[in-house]
């Protein structure tokens, strides 16, 4: 497990939270479409050595592998609309049983709807003894979402995050940790994309204020270079799990 939010980042490589002593238990990552989440809770793994659980990766897995799930929920996310509740709360309950989840897990694009956050809580409630769950809120003005969108490239091998014009690979269109070439998700179309905010208005921000509600909450400002990101949701963490 790493111990550096700042080397995890690949800047100063300074320490910024030496032998963690947190548990961190189930922590969700909550934000529009481009905020980071994805790229934050791989440096939440790095440091905490628990896994990142995405539902959007795991569609696109299943997508990938040519599934019924996996064709349905490729037609959805071309349209920026969700997958059906009960489809992805399956999907996830299979995962959350995974013994990788012991000391905790961060939800990466779950709950998306009221419904998916009932369940979860009533998932939870019934199946984890340990720690209540953390919500953190990501927030990037919208109007930088479209350039972080299309402007992502993917490793399909290590799954590293890149952009080409906020944080490129240090050869264009090259992984720097695999060498593959990169690549561009499907739905990281400007078209695409209004489609995603809209269902994010409509269906993912009453979530928000769902967690905003709970006692474990916090929001931090996803505005800043990623190693800072990572600094400000760990010592909210830290403080909600005091
Ligand atoms: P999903 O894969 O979850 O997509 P999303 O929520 O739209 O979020 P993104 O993955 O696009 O963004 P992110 O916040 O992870 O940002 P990232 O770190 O990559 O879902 C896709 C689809 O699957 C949905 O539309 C839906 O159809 C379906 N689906 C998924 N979950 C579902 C659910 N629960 N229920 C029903 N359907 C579901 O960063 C973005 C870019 O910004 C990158 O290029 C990155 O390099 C850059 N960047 C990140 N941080 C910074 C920073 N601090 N400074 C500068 N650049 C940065
Ligand atoms: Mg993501």
């Amino acid at each position: 497990m790493g111990t550096a939010v700042s080397s995890a980042a690949g800047d100063s490589g300074e320490v910024v939270h030496p032998g963690h002593p947190v548990v961190p238990g189930p922590i969700l990552l909550l934000g529009a479409p481009g905020v980071g989440k994805g790229t934050q809770a791989k440096e939440l793994v790095k440091l905490w050595g628990i896994p990142q659980i995405s539902t959007g990766d795991l569609l696109r897995s299943h997508r990938d592998r040519g599934t019924e799930l996996g064709k349905l929920a490729n037609e959805l996310m071309l349209q920026g609309k969700l997958v059906p509740d009960t489809l992805v709360n399956d999907m996830v309950a299979a995962r959350l049983v995974e013994p990788d989840t012991r000391n905790g897990f961060i939800l990466d694009g779950f709950p998306r709807t009221i419904p998916q956050a009932q369940w979860l809580d009533n998932w939870l409630a019934e199946h984890c003894n340990a720690l209540p769950v953390v919500a953190v809120s990501i927030q990037v003005d919208y109007t930088r979402l479209l350039r972080r969108i299309t402007g992502r490239r993917n490793c399909p091998v290590c799954q590293t995050i890149y952009n080409i014009y906020l944080q490129p690979p240090r050869i264009e269109g090259v992984c720097d940790v695999e060498g593959a070439t990169l690549v561009q998700r499907s739905d990281d179309t400007e078209m695409c994309f209004d489609g995603r905010m809209r269902t994010y208005d409509t269906l993912t921000a009453p979530v928000i204020e769902h967690y905003r509600g709970l006692s474990r909450f916090a929001e931090v400002n996803g505005d800043q270079p990623v190693a800072d990101v990572a600094a400000g949701i760990v010592s909210s963490v830290e403080r909600l799990r005091a």
